[in-house]
């Protein structure tokens, strides 16, 4: 007999439970995934409930940086996640040995780097500081002011911090897939549809869908955003997942996924790698787990930890 999905949802739960696990998920996962989990957020809230869980076991539904940061804040816990090949494209932009050999070649410079905690632990570890696009503004404010600032690996969230500091930035140029697929003319084209809609985006948009946006923010901020706009469309310039978390938690408000040129939503492929089956599997068989060898787990931990204090 096949597996109903109630089924499923109650081998999750008893699987957890056996396990003293927690489950934490991003906000673009599917609706499914999102609704059994202990806590639902943003890069920047799952950093702090991890850090904060006392289970044994976390369970981590988003993209494989995501679980290797609380691995990295979790050394001795058992981290695992459901698909073990999902990544990111912004990761994928900024190779750490890449990142080592620049770093060495304009070492004259003595960059203060800052890496959005989209990237490896490799890179993490040759960083002075990991933001979040929750805090980006907050970290950037708070380097120091006699030394250049190189910002890895997102050129278009590095471009958009740079306005809202006021701070010169060096940028690797590394993107979002999905983000940079939002054009000005699919938003022109979503916004003459509903004239009186508000646009919320994500800062990993390009500058000029951003400049169409009446509000840029992180996907946890865009879920106070959508609750407390004074109109009820709002279109949600982002991954297709975030809608599942914003209608219910703001029920009142028709969201309008953010088109591209070619699709009316836009899901991130390694996101969406994730199932219920296969977070099942991975409470089930404590498999696949995050790993990395301690000197760089090491090393990768005192940014993460600079940015948990800074961002307080
Ligand atoms: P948030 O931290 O805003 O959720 O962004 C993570 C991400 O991967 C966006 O593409
Ligand atoms: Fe990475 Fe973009 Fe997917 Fe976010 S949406 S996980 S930045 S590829």
């Amino acid at each position: 007999m096949a597996t109903t999905s109630i089924d499923l949802k109650e081998e999750i739960l008893r699987l957890k439970k056996e396990r003293n696990a927690v489950i934490l998920a991003h906000n673009y996962q599917v609706g499914e995934i999102q609704d059994i989990a202990d806590y639902v957020g943003d890069s920047l809230g799952l950093a702090y409930k991890a850090q904060e869980t006392d289970c044994d076991v976390i369970a981590f539904c988003g993209v494989h940086f995501m679980a290797e940061t609380a691995k990295i804040l979790n050394p001795d816990k058992t981290v695992v996640l459901p698909d073990k090949d999902a990544g990111c494209s912004l990761e994928q932009s900024c190779p750490a040995d890449q990142l080592e050999a620049f770093l060495k070649e304009n070492a004259e410079k003595n960059y203060y780097v800052i890496a959005y905690i989209n990237c490896s632990a490799g890179v993490k570890a040759l960083c002075d500081v990991i933001c979040t696009s929750g805090n980006a503004v907050k970290i950037v404010n708070n380097a120091p002011e006699d030394r250049p600032i190189l910002f890895v690996p997102d050129a278009n969230l590095g471009a958009w911090v740079m306005e809202q500091t006021g701070r010169k930035m060096d940028l690797w140029q590394g993107s979002c897939y999905v983000h940079v697929e939002f054009t000005r003319d699919s938003i022109n084209k979503i916004k003459e549809e509903y004239p009186d809609a508000l646009v919320v985006a994500h800062p990993e948009c390009t500058t000029a869908v951003r400049l169409l946006a009446d509000e840029v923010c992180s996907t946890e901020k865009m879920v106070d955003y959508c609750k407390n706009a004074p109109v009820k469309n709002i279109i949600v310039v982002t991954e297709s997942g975030m809608l599942h978390r914003l209608q219910k938690e703001a029920p009142d408000k028709n969201l309008i996924a953010g088109p591209t040129d070619k699709c009316a939503c836009n899901d991130c492929r390694y996101m969406k790698m994730n199932t219920m089956e296969k977070l099942r599997n991975c409470l089930r068989d404590l498999a696949p787990t995050v790993e990395m060898p301690e000197e760089v787990r090491a090393r990768a931990e005192a940014p993460i930890l600079r940015m948990l204090e800074q961002s307080k």
